[in-house]
C-alpha cells in the first residue's frame, strides 16, 4: 500500500475497489449507527489554500467519526502564509499530525509536502487532480448503477483537475470517458498521454459535446472557470458558449443517464437549473459520498 494518496495513478484497480468496498461497509455502519472509531486518539491536519465547504465538513466530520481530531489549517492564518517554506511545514505537521489533508494549487507542492512529511499526506485538490472527489464520483455510480464496467462516461467543459482525474480514473478501471473540451482548454498533454501509454484505447478526446453525451450512462461537469482562473470568467464564458449540460443534450444520452457535478455549481454556466435540480440529478448522493469515500480513505492511509 502507498503511503500517501496524491492522485489515483498510484494506485491499481484492486486497491481502488477494495476502497469502494471499504467506503461502503463505513456508510452502512454510520446509517446504522454502529460506531467505528478505527482513529481513536489520532489526528488529521486540513491544510487549505484554497476555499471549500464539501471538502472542508466532510474530512472534518468524517474524522470526528473516526475517533480522529481534525484540525482545520487556512494557510493563510499560519506561518505557511508568511512564506515558510513546505519541506519545514510538513516536517513539523507530521511531527504532530497522524495524517494530513492539503488542498493546494500545484501538484508539485503536494509532492514536496508528501516528500518531507512522515505522515500520509491526502490531496484535497490541486490544479492537477481531485482524486477524492472522483472517487466518491465513481462509488455514487456503482451504488446507483451497479458497476462502472461497461458504462460510458461523459465529461463536458474544461479540461480541468476534474477532467484530469477522470481520465486517470479511466485507464485504471477500464470504462469509456469521452471528454468534449473547447479548443484550448484540453486536459493535461501528460495526463492524457500516460493514460494512453497505459494502452487506454477507451478515451477519447472531442471538441463536440453531442458526441459525447451520445449514449451516455453518466455525463460530468464542474465549472467553466476554477479556482485561480476565476479572472478568466469572461473569456471563458465566450470559450465555452455550447459546453453547457442542459435538457438538449441529456436528451442523446441513455433513457437512465446520471447527472454529476462536483459543485460549487454555476446555474445557467455549465449547468442549467432544470438539469441540475431534475431527475437525472445525482449530485446530492455526490456530494454526501465525498464523507464515506474520504472516511475509508483516512482509516486506509492512517489505521
Ligand atoms: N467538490 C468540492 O471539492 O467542493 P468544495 O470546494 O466545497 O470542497
Ligand atoms: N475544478 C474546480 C473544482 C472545485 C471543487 C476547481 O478547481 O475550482
Amino acid at each position: 500500500m502507498n503511503k500517501h494518496f496524491l492522485a489515483l495513478h498510484q494506485f491499481t484497480r484492486e486497491e481502488l475497489d477494495d476502497l469502494f468496498l471499504f467506503a461502503k461497509e463505513l456508510k452502512a455502519k454510520q446509517k446504522k449507527g454502529i460506531p467505528h472509531r478505527l482513529l481513536e486518539g489520532k489526528s488529521i491536519a486540513l491544510i487549505f489554500e484554497k476555499s471549500s465547504t464539501r471538502t472542508r465538513i466532510s474530512f472534518e466530520v468524517g474524522a470526528y467519526q473516526l475517533g480522529a481530531q481534525p484540525l482545520f489549517i487556512a494557510s493563510g492564518s499560519s506561518q505557511m502564509g508568511r512564506g515558510e517554506p513546505i519541506r519545514d511545514t510538513a516536517r513539523v505537521i507530521s511531527r504532530y499530525c497522524d495524517g494530513i489533508m492539503i488542498r493546494t494549487y500545484g501538484q508539485e507542492i503536494l509532492e514536496e509536502f508528501a516528500r518531507y512529511s512522515t505522515a500520509p499526506v491526502i490531496n484535497g485538490l490541486t490544479d492537477r487532480f481531485h482524486p477524492c472527489q472522483i472517487m466518491a464520483d465513481l462509488f455514487t455510480v456503482i451504488e446507483q448503477k451497479g458497476r462502472y464496467q461497461g458504462l460510458k462516461f461523459a465529461w463536458v467543459g474544461d479540461g480541468n483537475n476534474m477532467a484530469n482525474t477522470w481520465i486517470e480514473a479511466a485507464a485504471i478501471f477500464g470504462f469509456q470517458l469521452t471528454l468534449a473540451c473547447p479548443q484550448g482548454y484540453e486536459p493535461d498533454p501528460t495526463v492524457l498521454a500516460w493514460a494512453r501509454g497505459k494502452g487506454a484505447g477507451n478515451i477519447i478526446l472531442t471538441h463536440d459535446p453531442k458526441e459525447a453525451a451520445r449514449d451516455a450512462d453518466v455525463i460530468s461537469t464542474d465549472v467553466w472557470a476554477s479556482m485561480g482562473r476565476e479572472e478568466e470568467q469572461k473569456e471563458r464564458e465566450i470559450a465555452f458558449a455550447g459546453y453547457q449540460v442542459n435538457e438538449g443534450l441529456l436528451d442523446l444520452a441513455q433513457g437512465n443517464c446520471m447527472l454529476l457535478h462536483c459543485l460549487p455549481a454555476h446555474r445557467g454556466e455549465e449547468i442549467t437549473n432544470d438539469v441540475l435540480e431534475g431527475p437525472h440529478s445525482a449530485v446530492w448522493d455526490e456530494a454526501e459520498n465525498r464523507l464515506h469515500i474520504q472516511k475509508a480513505i483516512m482509516a486506509w492511509l492512517m489505521e
